[in-house]
């Protein structure tokens, strides 16, 4: 399957991702033909194009209106024939429009164990709560943000002197695992996003 990354900063989980498809034992049934940042000049950006993927910047701040803004992501994902698209750190809201005409298709990845601690502020509710678990999820979007059906999910400690650096830190190295293996179970049609807006898996 052809994925699409969109990003909006250091990209570490699109370098797992490239890291994951690309590595011959793991015979991955997905190929990242497309990296699109809504932020000119960074890390992620360089990271795609250090590997021969196609990059292009599609600045929010060139388009009139949030519509504008997805119809251009749209147009530029289809134009490259993508199949999946992966938020990896893409740090916009997306419109319900574009949401659905990527439902089933489309896949986050966000800093907690959802449903607890949506939100850009994730990390530190999760300290705020005084939780000792919390982790990674990975989940199809749905027009609800961090909402979704959920296809990975993997738990870290919370240690009593964590600040939200620290705590954030150990977080993303299981997201570093858990995007992969979620975007491998959709690529591979192992799990389908149903009519009811639940997984159907097929293992
Ligand atoms: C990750 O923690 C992800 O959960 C959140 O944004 C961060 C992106 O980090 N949505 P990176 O750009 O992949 O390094």
């Amino acid at each position: 399957k052809r994925v699409g990354v969109l990003i909006s900063g250091s990209g570490t989980n699109l370098q797992a991702l490239i890291d994951y498809t690309r590595d011959p034992h793991n015979h991955s049934a997905a190929e990242l033909v497309l990296v699109i940042s809504n932020m000119p000049d960074v890390h992620g950006l360089q990271r795609a194009e250090k590997v021969g993927i196609m990059t292009k910047v599609i600045n929010h701040k060139d388009y009139k209106s949030r519509e504008e803004f997805d119809d251009a992501l749209h147009h530029s994902l289809m134009a490259a024939g993508v199949e999946i698209v992966c938020l990896a750190g893409f740090m916009r809201i997306l419109t319900g429009g574009f949401v659905r005409k990527w439902s089933g298709h489309m896949l986050n990845v966000h800093p907690s164990l959802l449903p607890s601690f949506k939100g850009v502020d994730a990390v530190e509710q999760a300290l705020g709560a005084q939780v000792r678990i919390s982790g990674c999820t990975v989940h199809f979007v749905a027009e609800e943000v961090d909402a979704g059906a959920i296809l990975v999910q993997e738990s870290v400690p919370v240690y009593p002197n964590d600040t939200p650096e620290t705590l954030h830190e150990r977080i993303k190295h299981v997201e570093h695992s858990a995007f992969p293996r979620a975007l491998e179970l959709v690529a591979s049609e192992k799990a389908i996003l149903g009519e009811n807006r639940q997984i159907i898996w097929r293992t």
